[in-house]
């Protein structure tokens, strides 16, 4: 890949620049809980993005998207927004670093990826961080790496319609080999877990359903909406309530005549879903898998009946690995598509993939895909 983006690099801009990497992530447990100020549990992997980045003294950006074998050019001020939506993240960068008083000009870059589109999997977080990380670099602003997550996250906000939390960006830039990282949302404070599953005998396998349902960012929008909602309701009782990650059951159901059901379900989710967090990272400490497992698959019940963020397809998935008696399995990331994550113990692992590519392929008439993935490096130089 690194080999696709210099040559491309060198022929479009006759020169060589720096290269750059930002890994795309996932996450053991804890989803939809970043923007409650819960706890996230993610890691960095060894799938990203990669650009090469060279400034050129003028005031143009020259981007070349190897995948999408599609160019663009832009300036830096807000009313110089591209319209393809790939180079929407590069500039959105740039916006939120220029309207934090970094000094950044023009650059000429290539960049390809290995993260699947859709997946689940952060490919918008990889090519921020990737970006946030380059140019911060390149200019030597002296901006620390939560701010450079925060970049990525506004640029979410602002340029691309999506409200998200800080997880993606997190993960992306401060992922650390081997390790997952339990992430505070509301304080940022963090702490890194060392993660081998195979060396307790299992294997962390994602299923790629490879359906992304339309509509899922303004879906995601929504559900963020609802988790406001019901906050700002049991804020008249306990004003000290931020965000749902303050609040328990006992204040949920104090406002339940004042919530919509919906909203009601949608937070239910998310309290007990940040619970399931705290209680995962303890387990992995005692090495009880079992319970990881099991949190897992609470998981995925309350995204697929409380958050209602799985489809048809993701719930077939985590049918077939509870039938084979895989360990753990859920929807991962925002849902509404994407992947499952499996925890699946070493001498199941054949018999679960051949069953869910088997099963899976008579009923919805194509396969799923399949990901191996390590835990790596988060935002970096590469050379
Ligand atoms: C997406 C968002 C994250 C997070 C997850 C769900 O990946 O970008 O901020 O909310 O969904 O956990």
């Amino acid at each position: 890949m690194e080999e696709k983006i210099r040559n491309k690099f060198r022929e479009l801009f006759n020169t060589t620049g720096n290269v750059y990497t930002s890994p795309g992530r996932i996450n053991l447990i804890g989803e939809h809980t970043d923007y409650n100020g819960g706890f996230v549990f993610p890691g960095a992997i060894d799938k990203g993005m990669i650009a090469e980045i060279k400034p050129n003294g003028t005031g143009v950006v020259r981007a070349f998207s190897i995948d999408l074998n599609d160019y663009a050019e832009f300036g830096l001020r807000e009313e110089d927004a591209p319209k393809a939506s790939w180079a929407r993240y590069i500039f959105g960068v740039c916006r939120e670093i220029i309207k934090r008083g970094g000094m950044i000009q023009g650059f000429d870059t290539t960049f390809a990826g290995d993260v699947p589109l859709g997946a689940g999997m952060s490919s918008s977080a990889a090519l921020e961080s990737t970006y946030a990380f380059a140019l911060n670099d390149l200019y030597q602003l002296g901006i620390d790496k939560f701010e450079l997550a925060k970049i990525g996250q506004a640029t979410e906000h602002n340029y691309c319609g999506v409200n998200c939390g800080i997880m993606d960006q997190f993960a992306s830039v401060f992922g650390k080999a081997g390790h997952l990282i339990r992430l505070d949302c509301r304080s940022l404070e963090y702490k890194y877990y060392p993660f081998d599953p195979e060396a307790a005998g299992y294997k962390l396998v994602l299923l790629d359903s490879v359906v992304k349902h339309e509509l899922a960012s303004s879906a995601y929008n929504k559900r963020r909406q609802s988790c406001e909602h019901v906050v700002e309701a049991i804020r008249c009782h306990h004003p000290e309530v931020e965000y749902l990650r303050d609040a328990d059951m006992n204040m949920l159901n104090e406002v339940k005549a004042d919530v919509s059901a919906e909203d009601y379900m949608r937070a239910e989710y998310v309290i007990e879903e940040i619970q399931r967090v705290l209680d995962v990272c303890d387990a992995l400490v005692k090495g009880d898998y079992e319970t990881v497992g099991e949190k897992m698959y609470g998981t995925h019940y309350g995204m697929s009946k409380l958050y209602e963020v799985s489809c048809e397809e993701l719930d077939y998935l985590n049918d077939i690995a509870k039938e084979c008696g895989v360990t753990g399995s859920r929807v991962m990331g925002g849902g509404f598509g994407g992947c499952t994550i499996n925890l699946v113990k070493k001498d199941l692992y054949d018999a679960f993939v051949k069953k869910a590519f088997a099963d899976y392929t008579v009923k919805f008439g194509h396969e799923p895909k399949l990901y191996d993935v390590v835990i790596s490096d988060g935002a970096r130089r590469l050379h």
